[in-house]
């Protein structure tokens, strides 16, 4: 059996009538990175916060270790949040604000000494012990959340858009950083986030929400490869979501192009095929071996590493079609937008 640290079963939650967390099942293998991720309002952070317990689901079970926790308080599921809007306490400097939780369950002073320093390094801010939350960046006050969390050595570190405040540059190289410490520690973590990039480079299971509705749960490369509804290959990623017809249990139909599907269809259902930007080429003539649409150039846009182009087909669908390392090749007018068989990702509508 595999060993779950948590368990969420059946949850539901509501705030008024507004239901918010729909029958959300979930398994969680300790020592994972799990994302949530999803766009603003689909209920992250009401779940994460049900997980911590700042909230109660109105339905459904929460097991910890193989344990309900519903009766347990926040303070007693030795999980550790990092809020969103970091929360810091503003009279305490950063030393004091690290150590609070340690010193609130009285460890002994070299403990505390020990663990403090021991964050402070990790998340690169040695040295600043003794500054006040407002003598720092927003990016070095999220770290300092993120080391109050690690020094209480949480069974589950809860982490809800911790890198938000950070620019770009800064943000990427803390991803890392952080990612690290998580596999040193075998921290159970799970990381709130809307950026579907930070999703991808970070996670070994990505959890998929719209709505309150879990709609896929799955590695990067499956969730990147194998969506299982449309609203997931469109919102990770950049996808062409073309309306097909079904022609047998693995072969449909887009236009007067049939082609093999890699997952079985079934007649009587509506299927839309999910075909990447990156999976497809724009070409002059038709390629005998790949699926060949006929299409004009409507807009380009350069980005140095590839040109991505804009076309329409004759059937008046719109594709986005990127062309990399393209040197000084523009291409203009009438082309053909050609993919293999097997780029072509079947999804049920
Ligand atoms: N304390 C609250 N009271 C009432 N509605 C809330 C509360 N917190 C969140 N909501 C609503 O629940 C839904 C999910 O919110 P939230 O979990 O914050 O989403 P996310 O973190 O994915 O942006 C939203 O419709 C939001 O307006
Ligand atoms: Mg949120």
């Amino acid at each position: 059996m595999t060993d779950y640290v948590l368990q969420l079963k059946h949850i539901n939650k509501y705030f008024g009538k507004n239901h918010v967390i729909k029958d959300v099942n979930l398994d969680f293998e300790k020592g994972h990175f799990i994302t949530f991720l999803g766009p603003s309002g689909c209920g992250k952070t009401t779940l994460l916060r049900m997980i911590a317990g700042f909230y109660e689901p109105d339905e459904g079970e929460i097991l910890l270790n193989g344990k309900n926790i519903e009766k347990v308080p926040p303070y007693g599921r030795n999980t550790a949040m990092v809020f969103q809007e970091y929360a810091l306490f503003p009279h305490m400097n950063v030393f004091d604000n690290v150590s609070y939780g340690l010193r609130v369950k009285k460890k002994p002073k070299e403990e505390i000494e020990k663990k403090v320093h021991q964050a402070l390094s990790l998340m690169q801010l040695e040295g600043m012990e003794k500054r006040f939350p407002n003598q720092m960046s927003g990016g070095q006050q999220q770290r300092v959340a993120v080391a109050r969390a690690l020094v209480m050595d949480p069974e589950i570190l809860l982490l809800d858009e911790p890198l938000s405040n950070l620019d770009a540059k800064l943000r990427e190289s803390v991803r890392v950083e952080l990612r690290d410490i998580q596999r040193q520690m075998g921290l159970s973590t799970i990381y709130v986030t809307h950026d579907q990039s930070e999703a991808l480079s970070m996670s070994d299971r990505i959890v998929v929400l719209k709505d309150g509705i879990v709609h896929q749960v799955g590695t990067p490369q499956e969730i990147y490869f194998e969506p299982k509804t449309p609203f997931v290959a469109d919102f990770i990623g950049t996808t062409n979501l073309i309306p097909v017809e079904v022609k047998g249990s693995d072969a449909v139909s887009y236009g007067n192009k049939t082609f093999h599907t890699s997952n079985p269809v079934t007649s009587g259902q509506s299927y839309v095929a999910s075909v990447r930007p990156e999976s497809a080429k724009l070409t002059a003539e038709p390629a005998p071996d790949k699926v060949s649409i006929e299409a004009d150039i409507t807009n380009l846009m350069f980005l140095g590493e590839k040109v991505r182009y804009f076309v329409k087909d004759r059937l008046g669908k719109e594709w986005i079609v990127d062309m990399f390392d393209p040197g000084k090749t523009i291409l203009h007018g009438k082309v053909y937008v050609t993919f293999p068989e097997d780029r072509a990702w079947v999804i049920r509508k």
